[in-house]
């Protein structure tokens, strides 16, 4: 026969023959094609099955026979047998998630709230800002998977995710550098506008991947803003994540404090077992724009203080409710990067943390 023709050309032919019931996948993408064996004017393939009855078995054999003597020389002779196939082990699920990327990260700290919408992912970008202005090297990672704000706090949404790797296995992505701090949330990595109605399994591997697979480097303090609440993706994710402790924000609401005491339980739990590192009041008081003088106690006074003092959690401070931090967040130039009054009190709240750690 042609001496030209080797396995690789017969594998390349093979490609035409598509199996009807697997899309438009061909018998040589789905591993079929078992063994290709070549000797003067013959041909021999084997084909592999899996053990349960293949419907389309004889179409796909006819298939290959056709395909072959299509591209063969003439006279050669085609034989194409079959063997059953033993699956493969299946996969172990989900991925097998490592600590390498950790390797050299100090402290990994959880920003965590019992309540939504205190104010958690406004304190974690500006503690972030603060804490590389004090010179220390931050990272920030947003495990919100139901609602990342970190981007659009930070002004990085849009900004394309370096990434390497073959698959979900080792993958690791590059933190976004701004404002001297890496930035890595959920919303960089899943597509633009792409809706977030991960559930379960799929949403915790998403925030452990945004950890874990991630070029961290080097760095002193890596913060993790973490979904509201108490549910199964913290204990998730407490379980995979070496937390080194948690900082707890609430407002000075007395319903917000109730659940300062589900957060705090979370971590001090004997399973859990993680230093609460302090207490954040955040919205402590209200002080309009134009007067910057004035202190409006629109949630109660000092809650967070108390609480604090309760749960014998060191207290790290507080943040009032002004215009300028919610306008910081919007445009994505955190006000710890300036000079207000708010811009002091994230500094001073960073400093605390870095001494109670
Ligand atoms: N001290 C503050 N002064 C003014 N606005 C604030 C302050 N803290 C938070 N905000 C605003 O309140 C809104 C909610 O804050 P943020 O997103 O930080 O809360 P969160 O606890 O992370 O919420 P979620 O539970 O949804 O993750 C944002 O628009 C933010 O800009
Ligand atoms: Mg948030």
């Amino acid at each position: 026969m042609n001496h030209s023709v080797n396995e690789s050309d017969i594998r390349q032919w093979l490609q035409e023959v598509q199996h009807p019931a697997k899309g438009d996948q061909n018998v040589v993408q789905l591993g079929m094609v078992e063994a290709v064996e070549l000797a003067p004017g013959r041909i021999h393939v084997t084909l592999g099955f899996p053990k349960r009855p293949d419907p389309l078995k004889n179409y796909l054999i006819g298939a290959v026979q056709a395909c072959l003597y299509r591209h063969a020389p003439g006279g050669t002779e085609i034989e194409v047998d079959t063997v059953v196939k033993e699956p493969a082990k299946a996969a172990p699920k989900g991925i097998q998630f490592n600590l390498d990327q950790l390797r050299e990260v100090r402290n990994i700290i959880g920003i965590a709230s019992g309540k939504g919408g205190v104010g958690k992912s406004t304190v974690a970008v500006n503690l972030a800002v603060a804490l590389a202005r004090l010179g220390y090297r931050v990272g920030l990672a947003d495990a919100d998977v139901y609602g990342p704000s970190v981007p659009t706090m930070t002004g990085t949404e849009g900004v394309e995710i370096e990434m390497y790797g073959e698959d979900e296995h080792d993958t690791l992505f590059v933190p976004v550098q701004k404002y001297g701090v890496k930035w890595l949330s959920v919303g960089h990595v899943s597509q633009a506008g792409q809706a977030l109605i991960w559930r379960g399994p799929m949403a915790s591997t998403a925030l452990k991947q945004i950890i874990l697979q991630t070029q961290w480097g080097p760095l002193d303090f890596l913060l993790i803003d973490m979904p509201p609440g108490t549910g199964d993706i913290h204990i998730s994710l407490i379980g995979d994540v070496p937390l080194t402790g948690a900082v707890i924000v609430t407002t000075p609401q007395a319903v917000a404090l109730a659940d300062v005491f589900r957060g705090v339980n979370m971590f001090r739990n004997p399973q859990v077992n993680k230093p609460i590192y302090g207490l954040v009041e955040n919205m402590a008081w209200f002080t309009p724009e134009a007067h910057p003088d004035e202190q409006y106690y629109l949630f109660g006074r000092d809650g967070g203080r108390q609480m604090a003092a309760q749960l014998d959690i060191p207290f790290l401070g507080q943040i009032p409710l002004v215009q300028g931090i919610r306008e910081g967040g919007d445009n994505g130039e955190p006000v710890a990067l300036g000079s207000r009054p708010d811009s002091q009190a994230f500094l001073e709240i960073a400093r605390k943390l870095a001494e109670s750690v």
